[in-house]
């Protein structure tokens, strides 16, 4: 999944060489259209093999992905992307904002998705931007991190649950009209 695009031209200077040749920086607007590429391609490779309805994939894919609604995203304030690039082309990205789920913490904020690369998996790329994640929320005085994660996407959870996150509740996911049992989770971060 590494070839989904380049990132544009005008870029803030990334953090220095990271390990592995990584670098991390957050996104940009005129990131939309390669993170958008990842963005699809990365969540096609983890949940395009479950047996969804066309249209409720369909459905999914065209409300979340696209280089505009990253761009809103991007430029909107209240979401925040922070990539990981190899030779300029994204292999990782977390984004975060505020809470969509049903979560009773004023002082909470949320991951929305993590993904990297298969090139990259089992790398640190993860855990680097999760430290990330945390320190920008931390430094928005939140008590506490929360992500939603599939009931049976097992790496995911095992990952998290190395991070520190514990269980909260659960929730259900919409795939278009699909319903998908995810667990939600909290890393209390004070
Ligand atoms: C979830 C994700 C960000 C974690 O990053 P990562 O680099 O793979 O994480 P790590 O390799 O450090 O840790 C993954 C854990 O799963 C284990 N694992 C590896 N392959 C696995 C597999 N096929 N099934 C279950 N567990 C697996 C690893 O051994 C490790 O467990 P450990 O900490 O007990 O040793 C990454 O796998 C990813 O992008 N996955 C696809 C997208 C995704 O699922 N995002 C989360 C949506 S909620």
């Amino acid at each position: 999944m590494s070839g989904n695009g380049s990132t544009a031209q005008n870029s803030p200077a990334p953090s220095p060489q990271g390990r592995g040749g990584v670098v991390y920086r957050d996104a940009i607007e005129s990131d939309a259209a390669a993170l958008a590429a990842f963005a699809r391609v990365s969540w096609l490779a983890t949940f395009g093999h479950l047996p969804y309805p066309p249209p409720d994939l369909s459905a999914y894919l065209t409300k979340n992905f696209g280089a505009e609604i990253q761009r809103e995203e991007i430029g909107g304030g209240d979401t925040r992307y922070r990539l990981a690039l190899r030779d300029g082309e994204i292999v990782g990205y977390c984004m975060m904002g505020s809470l969509s789920m049903p979560v009773d913490d004023a002082n909470g904020l949320e991951v929305h998705r993590l993904y990297v690369d298969e090139s990259v998996k089992g790398a640190g790329v993860a855990r680097a931007l999760m430290d990330d994640a945390a320190a920008w929320a931390r430094g928005r005085g939140a008590s506490a991190l929360y992500l939603s994660v599939w009931e049976n996407n097992e790496r995911a959870q095992r990952f998290y649950r190395r991070y520190g996150f514990n269980d909260y509740s659960e929730w259900t996911f919409m795939v278009g009209e699909t319903a998908d049992r995810d667990f939600i989770w909290k890393l209390a971060l004070s």
